[in-house]
């Protein structure tokens, strides 16, 4: 077939295959800690598989490569299919393929061996962030190249919130990266004291609010209508709630530096844009989940669908929870305790994994030719495991997390502590072992994801789609 009238699924295929093998990876890594902090000899002693070093691996797989590969695949392939038009430039499009797997081999090395930067979420060697500064320019040549050929008019709300993504990480990731290098793997960072630590965590939080969640919505936007076979349920609540989400997140930083020589004003700043963004939030959620009017009994049968929909419910709970712990009051309590764990996975697995999870499943047999995936039954089984899964994991971390603020702030009548840190450790045990069963649970469910995307691809035949015009 004429390739100008085919999608150029090709690098779709390989984000999306990637995105289950590196998921699989980075939550195996997830529950090798989980065990480590039950189990800390299970660190062998040796330095390279300390919890130290294997914990960065956790979640620069799991974030980067996992999510990354998601997002990469799910814009590719929702870009073309609402623009209808094939991918622009594909030979770059296949350079940002090859150059992101080359990101996350090099960080699979490099941070058991210690390399690191010590900033969270941005650890990696400046020789590989200035690689990932290249891949993300030429990702932006082919999303917005292929934009700009667009043959209708409008453009789709989930192309709004791909395009926010990829702008705003590439400011955050360059900013936040400005070093001095001084080896191949030393660099010291323009910033310093305070300054550095704003920086950073007006990245981190950014990181959360756009590669986590504006790029995730865009996701959402496309495959929740899709599935449901139902238009979105209000533009304008979406355009509405696009705008607000883009211009809050980024003054909610200083929520992650409560109680330290950051300003006090600052701090506040970090709290009330917090609060507020409260409202985009559940915008969004409300806007997912009422798409579903009209189809709630495919709920039934759909379990692809079921994804998509918990995760959205799982997003307006992460999103309520997180104004909460903005509150310096109730930051005093959650604050470097287990509470924090729960919020990071209610939002890392029940958003960002199910969502992921959803649209997979959906784009996957679609972007191979197939009418489904190989077996619905095991997408049923890995919804159920995921869900009771995620369950375990968050609720015994809330759990543990309110217990350990409560026993670190707790005084005697006569001023001394109540409990000594390790008894408050002892009393977490219990928490540790039921979080380490619910990620267990989890990653089950992914693998027996693997197994069905394996099949999968093994029995497809690669049909390319053709592109429809525009109605
Ligand atoms: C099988 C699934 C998973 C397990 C068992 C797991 C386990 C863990 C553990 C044990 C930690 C360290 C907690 C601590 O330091 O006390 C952690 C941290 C983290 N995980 Fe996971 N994880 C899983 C999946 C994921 C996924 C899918 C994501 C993201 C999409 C994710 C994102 C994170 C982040 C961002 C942190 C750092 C949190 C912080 O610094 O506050 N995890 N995970
Ligand atoms: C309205 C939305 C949200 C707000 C206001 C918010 C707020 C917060 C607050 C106050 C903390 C604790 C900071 C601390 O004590 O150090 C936190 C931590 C965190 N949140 Fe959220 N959150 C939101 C949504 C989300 C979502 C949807 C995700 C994941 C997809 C997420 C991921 C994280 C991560 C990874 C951390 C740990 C950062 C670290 O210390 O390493 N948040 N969030």
């Amino acid at each position: 077939m004429d390739t100008a009238r085919t999608y150029n699924d090709v690098v779709v295929r390989q984000f999306a295959v990637m995105t289950v093998v590196w998921g699989v990876v980075g939550m195996l890594v997830g529950v090798i800690i989980a065990a480590q902090l039950m189990f800390p000899e299970l660190n062998f002693d040796l330095p390279w598989t300390t919890y130290s070093r294997l914990r960065p691996l956790h979640t620069n797989a799991v974030i980067f490569a996992f999510g990354g590969s998601a997002l990469f695949a799910a814009s590719y392939y929702v870009v073309q299919r609402t623009c209808h038009v094939p991918l622009y430039a594909p030979t770059l499009a296949s350079f940002t393929f090859w150059g992101w797997n080359v990101v996350i081999v090099l960080a699979a090395i490099t941070l058991p061996l210690g390399y690191t930067q010590g900033k969270e979420y941005a650890e990696l060697a400046w020789p590989i962030d200035v690689l990932i500064a290249a891949v993300w320019i030429a990702y932006g040549v082919v999303f917005f190249g292929t934009m700009a050929k667009r043959r209708v008019k409008h453009i789709y709300v989930a192309n709004w919130f791909f395009a926010s993504y990829i702008i705003t990480i590439a400011v955050l990731h360059i900013v936040n990266s400005l070093a001095i290098p001084v080896t191949l793997g030393l660099s010291y960072p323009i910033y310093a004291g305070i300054v550095d630590a704003m920086v950073q965590w007006w990245y981190g939080h950014n990181a959360v609010g756009f590669f986590l969640t504006a790029g995730f919505l865009g996701i959402m936007y496309y495959f929740v209508p899709k599935q449901a076979g139902r238009p979105v349920y209000s533009y304008r609540l979406s355009v509405v709630h696009f705008w607000a989400l883009i211009s809050t997140y980024m003054w909610a930083g200083p929520h992650h530096l409560h109680y330290t020589s950051l300003p006090d004003w600052a701090q506040s700043i970090g709290m009330v844009f917090s609060l507020v963004l409260f409202a985009p939030s559940w915008g969004g959620m409300i806007n997912g989940i009422m798409t579903m009017s009209g189809a709630w009994d495919k709920l039934r049968t759909d379990p692809v669908l079921k994804f998509l929909i918990v995760s959205l419910s799982f997003y307006g709970m992460s999103t309520f929870e997180g104004p909460m712990m903005s509150i310096k009051t109730v930051n005093a309590l959650s604050h470097y305790t287990d509470w924090t764990i729960g919020h990071v996975h209610s939002g890392a697995l029940g958003w960002v994994a199910m969502v992921t999870f959803g649209c997979i499943y959906g784009l996957l047999p679609r972007a191979y030719g197939r009418p489904g995936m190989y077996s619905q039954r095991a997408i049923e089984l890995h919804f159920w495991l995921a869900t009771l899964g995620i369950v375990l994991y968050v609720a015994s971390m809330w759990i543990a997390g309110v217990m350990q603020g409560l026993m670190w702030r707790a005084v005697n009548d006569d001023g001394t502590l109540t409990y000594t840190f390790i008894e408050s450790l002892k009393a977490t045990y219990p928490y540790y072992a039921v979080r380490l069963v619910g990620g267990l649970m989890f990653l089950a469910g992914a693998v027996i994801m693997a197994w069905n995307t394996w099949k999968t691809v093994a029995t497809s035949e690669r049909v390319a789609q053709p592109v429809l015009d525009p109605a």
